[in-house]
């Protein structure tokens, strides 16, 4: 069979990313250019900025990716882009962008859901062996998803409340650490101890999760103290957050990979990074004999790569878009 080349364009938060990905799994080049530093003064994402950032980079960075690649949008055989779930404005620019290449150079339109392709970033490490759970914990998703076969997502349960992404970016705030805050509490629980506290979140038979509990919890915990003239010590805070989190996104999801017998799990989203989770995961994953797939750190947070990878199936079932594609801010996986 020929080779397929599909140029992929992600803008749906604030990474502007291009990629251009061979056969689905095979990376050629990608481009990712964050706009953390400038969101990072106003302790999150600002949404005007994030669609105007785009605006300016989105044809710089296209050009980059062809340029690293060494080639043209002549030589692509689909154009994919994320329609869905994100900021809108955000979106528009890349569904925009993905639109006017396919119908200048006569290219498919590929619209691939971004959950998906945190999913499909797994598909850049290894061939994915059906069925499956996923683990999907990203910035704005935690969800424990059952896959039988290629794009089939069938929800077991998700967050009642805020996504473990965005509890660990409001803890760091409270405790001062700059957007975004995930991977610096994730390093600093390295380095303190579990000597805080806090309440264990919907410990339940359901696959459902709740972080709103806990991240009140650490903010009364923070105010309390100062209020009293004592230190929090951020190491060992982290430490008592990141172990009471991990246990319950690993307890819920192993009992997923139980009661579902399958023999693969992966992990997909921004919070995938997380060194303890990867750990622990392993550890269980080893015990019950099932395949763990986590993928390469580059592939965790937002990127392009992962959604050509998602793409490289609808490709080949012929799931194409009409150029009048609208974006779909809220749009769900199932
Ligand atoms: O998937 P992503 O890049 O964007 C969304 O689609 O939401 O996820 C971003 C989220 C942020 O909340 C960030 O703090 C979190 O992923 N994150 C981490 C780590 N790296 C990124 N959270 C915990 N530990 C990490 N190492
Ligand atoms: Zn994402």
């Amino acid at each position: 069979m020929k080779d397929v080349y599909i140029l992929a364009i992600e803008t749906s938060c604030d990474e502007t990313s291009v990629s251009i990905v061979k056969n689905g799994n095979e990376e050629i080049n990608t481009v990712v250019l964050s706009q953390i530093d400038i969101h990072k003064k106003f302790g999150g994402v600002v949404p005007e900025i994030a669609s105007r950032s785009h605006v300016e980079n989105i044809t710089i960075v296209i050009e980059e990716c062809l340029n690293n690649s060494n080639m043209k949008v002549e030589d692509m055989d689909a154009i994919a882009v994320t329609y869905g779930p994100g900021l809108a404005g955000a979106l528009i620019v890349g569904v925009e962008a993905a639109k006017t290449l396919a119908m200048i150079y006569n290219k498919p339109l590929i619209a691939v859901h971004h959950i998906a392709g945190h999913i499909y970033a797994n598909r850049l490490e290894k061939k994915l062996k059906f069925p499956l759970i996923c683990l999907v914990v990203s910035g704005g998703h935690t969800e424990i998803i059952y896959m039988k076969e290629d794009y089939s997502f069938q929800k077991l349960g998700g967050t009642l409340d805020d996504s473990v992404g965005e509890s660990y970016d409001k803890i760091a705030r409270v405790i001062g650490v700059p957007y975004p805050g995930g991977p610096i509490i994730d390093k600093y629980s390295y380095m303190g101890k579990h000597t805080y506290n806090l309440p264990v979140p919907l410990d339940d038979d359901s696959f459902n999760f709740s972080f709103s509990g806990i991240k009140s919890a650490v903010i009364n915990l923070v105010h309390n103290e100062k209020q009293r003239g004592n230190e929090i010590n951020v190491y060992d805070l982290s430490k008592s957050f990141e172990d009471v989190v991990v246990d319950i996104l690993v307890k819920k999801t192993m009992k997923a990979v139980k009661k579902y017998e399958v023999k693969e799990l992966l992990v997909a989203g921004g919070v995938s990074a997380n060194r303890f989770l990867r750990e622990t995961l392993k550890e269980e994953c080893d015990k019950q004999n099932v395949e763990l797939i986590v993928p390469e750190l580059k592939y965790c947070t937002d990127n392009a790569a992962m959604i050509a990878a998602a793409a490289y199936n609808m490709y080949l079932d012929n799931r194409f878009s009409d150029l009048d594609l609208k974006i779909k801010p809220t749009d769900k996986i199932n």
